[in-house]
């Protein structure tokens, strides 16, 4: 029986809808990543603070309960796209946790640019996994076909 946890971090919600999605399909755990730390909301302050999170390789404090990773076998991680990478939380969880010989799924929230990058970094900060797929959204609060597909992606997942 395979046992699989997604694990994801949004900023504004659009994550969020993907992951209880996939949770849903594959009658997963659902882990929502959170922060000490918050980011500033709305005006362009949020794309100055979170990109500079970004590219300084912030991992900022997990305010989550302990995950026990060895308990899954799959894990799919989810992100938004923050400035061609994946966001600080993610970091965070992939730095606190041995997450080795796993399969790993990946799936982002992007305004239309920077996945392909995401999913490279993200598959570099976890080596000696096997990667099993990638999906990237744009905007799912705004595109609710997105929904669908990423149901259909999670149920094709192996
Ligand atoms: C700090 C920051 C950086 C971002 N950088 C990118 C980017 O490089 N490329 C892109 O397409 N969208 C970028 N976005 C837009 C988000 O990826 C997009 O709105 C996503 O759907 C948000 O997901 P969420 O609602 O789960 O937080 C950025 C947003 C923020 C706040």
């Amino acid at each position: 029986m395979m046992s699989t946890l997604v694990v994801y971090f949004t900023f504004e919600g659009s994550t969020k809808l993907i992951a209880e999605k996939i949770g849903e399909t594959l009658k997963a755990d659902v882990i929502e990543l959170k922060t000490s730390k918050t980011y500033p909301t709305g005006g362009i302050g949020k794309y100055f603070w979170g990109g500079k999170s970004v590219i300084f390789g912030d991992k900022p404090t997990l305010t989550n309960e302990s995950i026990n990773v060895s308990h899954y076998d799959t894990i799919i991680i989810g992100t938004p796209v923050w400035a061609g990478s994946f966001a600080p939380p993610v970091r965070s969880f992939v730095n606190d946790y041995k997450i080795v010989n796993k399969n790993i799924a990946m799936f982002a929230s992007h305004g239309g640019g920077g996945a392909v990058k995401c999913f490279e970094k993200l598959k570099e900060a976890l080596p000696d996994n096997k990667f099993i797929g990638d999906i990237a959204f744009v905007e799912p609060k705004k595109n609710p076909d997105s929904i669908n597909s990423a149901a259909k992606w999670a149920a094709g997942l192996s």
